[in-house]
């Protein structure tokens, strides 16, 4: 389907004309004439569209800060993702965020830019898998982490993400839970809760390879250093941390504690994202690279306003039982 072709107002046109603007405190002037075509074309197809952009706090920074509307944690995503009124979404981060979005709004067309963005923690479990711990731990609530495949969610009783895990499993008022498919996250919420955790051994490819050396290193070489680490990795990783919190959570911290020196361990983009908001903060930048958010660039971003691809589709009667699962995740943040 054709972008409809209606004539732009002056706005729309200053608009288009100035996002070239919005890269030039976050990527070096070389990079300004590459991306600017791109920017402009995106801007104005998500005019034609009716479209919005939603981007992952991993999304480079030509995506972060040059095209997305909404930038966030996976739960910003989730929520942000159900309350807009625009027809089309491009979620720029990986198939599991798409699918929320898709299962929240199923009215509109939600597009991957590339379906091939995976993820190691959504790969590891499948619906089967979850059905079988069901049969092995009998009356046990599943609480799912929101980096699953709709498949799972459906067969789960709520939803997580890591901002609101503790919070999630504590909402049960249970004794026991299944906790899938993040074995550390898990462990996480075990240590905080009284609740006992049944684990799976899903790990993300990203965080497991963090080495709590690696920390002890880093502190050494810089002192006064603010360790603040992303609850995927192990926990030895973590136990190394003077915060731990969802990248949001990451964000939120280092604006609020403004420390002089930092260290987010975590995916690379996250570094080159926030930074660009506290230039008086030095970030130590280890670098675990996700493939799979680096999937999106902005030529996919264009192509799939342009062709409207790739739409996630979601079986509805899985849909609506994923959606069950993930609303009662976002009524436990609501009420809170
Ligand atoms: P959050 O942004 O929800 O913390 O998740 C991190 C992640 O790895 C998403 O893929
Ligand atoms: Fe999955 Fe890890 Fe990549 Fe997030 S960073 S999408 S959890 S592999």
């Amino acid at each position: 389907m054709e972008p409809s072709s209606h004539s732009l107002s002056p706005a729309d046109r200053a608009r288009i004309e100035g996002v070239g603007a919005r890269l030039s405190a976050v990527v070096p002037a070389v990079e300004w004439a590459v991306h600017t075509p791109y920017l402009q074309a995106i801007e104005r197809l998500k005019i034609e569209r009716n479209a919005v952009i939603l981007a992952h706090n991993y999304q480079t920074p030509e995506i972060f800060h040059g095209v997305a509307d909404y930038r966030g944690d996976s739960l910003g995503l989730a929520y942000a993702g159900a309350a807009t009124e625009a027809d089309v979404i491009v979620l720029c981060g990986v198939h599991f965020m798409a699918e929320t979005a898709k299962i929240l709004s199923p009215e509109k067309t939600v597009l991957i830019p590339d379906p091939e963005a995976g993820c190691s923690l959504a790969s590891s479990i499948t619906a089967a898998d979850v059905r079988r711990l069901r049969a092995r731990h009998p009356g046990v609530p599943v609480v799912s982490y929101v980096n699953t495949a709709a498949a799972v969610k459906a067969e789960s009783d709520v939803c997580c993400t890591s901002a609101n895990a503790v919070e999630v499993v504590e909402s049960l008022g249970v004794e026991r839970v299944i906790f899938v498919p993040d074995e550390f996250l898990g462990r996480y919420v075990a240590a905080r809760t009284d609740v006992d955790v049944i684990l799976w051994n899903g790990h993300c490819e990203v965080h497991e390879r963090f080495r709590p050396a690696e920390i002890r290193d880093y502190r050494r070489m810089h002192p006064g250093l603010d360790v603040v680490a992303h609850p995927e990795c192990p926990p030895e990783v973590l136990a190394e941390a003077d915060f731990v919190g969802s990248t949001t959570g990451m964000i939120d911290h280092v604006r609020s504690r403004r420390p002089a020196r930092v260290l987010l361990v975590t995916e690379c983009s996250m570094s080159d994202n926030v930074s660009v908001e506290f230039p008086e903060v030095e970030f130590i930048r280890p670098c675990n690279l996700c493939p799979h958010m680096k999937r999106i660039t902005l030529a996919k971003i264009q192509r799939a306003l342009e062709r409207l691809e790739h739409p996630v589709v979601v079986e509805p009667a899985v849909a609506q039982r994923a959606r069950a699962a993930v609303e009662r995740m976002l009524e436990v943040g609501r009420r809170n």
